[in-house]
């Protein structure tokens, strides 16, 4: 797809909120319109990050190969000794997801809090937000989706979890490959607990995906799945549609990624059909963050629907209507060149 100039020449405001309003700015809303992400810097308290780092240490045994202390002991893969199969407590290979935190009261505070209430409202509409339940159902409670396959991040009531991505070492570079994830959901975010350097493993999305991917589904928020039988193991897991399969292709090939790396505090927000992976980690430090979905209360019945003629059917009037402009200033803040 062409590349069309949206710059503006205003000067920009950069990574934060309104200072005045607390809001998102109009440049702000025109570029995740645009994009399909938007990095907010400084939106989680920090406190409470530090404290969410703390909770995914305590978790680990005392016994553990992995010392918080000492970060010559934090390079990937996992040790046999600290491998865990758990899907609610996952640590195999560079991964590590503490999932069954997802609905504790600091897990809940971190990524509901009402400065990302007031964001997500904003992208998604007055009272539209179905909230977290404390004390509910983690994502994982069911195990994996299929045999072998991922865990479903919509069985869950609350954030999907700590993730972690464990230092590759000398591991050889490998290319980057977005996907789009095959669950019901409007809004998803991914909270930085800690910085996240360059190349530290950040999230990553490809910019624009969302309006070139969003047509190819055949429904608007679900992907198909295919049953597992076990005596009929072979066909199995999410059925794609030929043109997404094609237009996908074509976005790892015409499209580079963008590196959402950041502070303590920073967020990214992403469209549900935004193409996306967790990033590598070639730095020497563990990446960690929180992830969460933002769901509207009406999704039981929008995701009945195939796309829409507009793809911003289940937005905010103010997303809708808003301009696709933003300054370079402003991109380049967003780690968009
Ligand atoms: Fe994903």
């Amino acid at each position: 797809m062409e590349k069309v100039p949206h710059f503006i020449t205003s000067p920009s405001i950069g990574l934060k909120l309104d200072r005045e309003t607390m809001q998102l700015t109009t440049e702000q809303l025109g570029f995740f319109k645009d994009n399909g992400y938007l990095i907010v810097a400084g939106v989680m308290d920090r406190q409470l990050c530090a404290k969410a780092r703390d909770r995914l240490w305590n978790s680990l045994p005392a016994t553990s190969k992995i010392k918080r202390n000492d970060p010559t002991t934090h390079i990937g893969p996992f040790d046999k000794r600290d491998v865990k199969t758990d899907h609610l407590d996952l640590r195999q290979g560079y991964r590590w997801q503490l999932r069954s935190v997802g609905t504790e009261p600091l897990l809940i505070d971190l990524v509901f809090s009402q400065a990302l209430q007031a964001i997500a409202t904003q992208l998604l509409g007055d009272n539209m937000l179905h909230p977290p339940q404390v004390g509910g159902r983690p994502m994982g409670t069911q195990g994996a989706a299929w045999p072998d396959g991922p865990v479903d991040p919509a069985d869950n009531q609350g954030a999907r979890g700590i993730y972690a991505t464990l230092p590759y070492g000398d591991r050889p570079r490998e290319t980057d490959r977005c996907h789009t994830d095959g669950h019901p959901f409007n809004l998803g975010m991914v909270g930085l607990i800690d910085a996240v350097p360059r190349d530290g493993g950040g999230f990553k999305v490809w910019p624009g995906s969302h309006r070139r991917l969003y047509s190819t589904f055949q429904m608007s928020y679900d992907q198909p799945r295919i049953p597992y039988y076990p005596h009929l193991p072979s066909y199995k897991g999410i059925l794609h549609t030929p043109e997404y399969l094609a237009e996908i292709k074509k976005i790892n090939d015409d499209t580079p990624a963008v590196d959402c790396w950041g502070s303590e505090g920073d967020v990214v927000l992403w469209h549900h059909r935004t193409a996306h992976m967790a990033g590598h980690n070639y730095s020497d430090k563990i990446r960690q963050a929180v992830l969460y979905d933002f769901t509207r209360n009406d999704l039981d019945h929008s995701r009945m629907h195939a796309p829409r003629k507009d793809m911003w059917h289940d937005w905010s009037g103010s997303l809708r209507q808003v301009k696709t402009t933003y300054s370079r200033a402003f991109s380049e803040s967003q780690h968009l060149g």
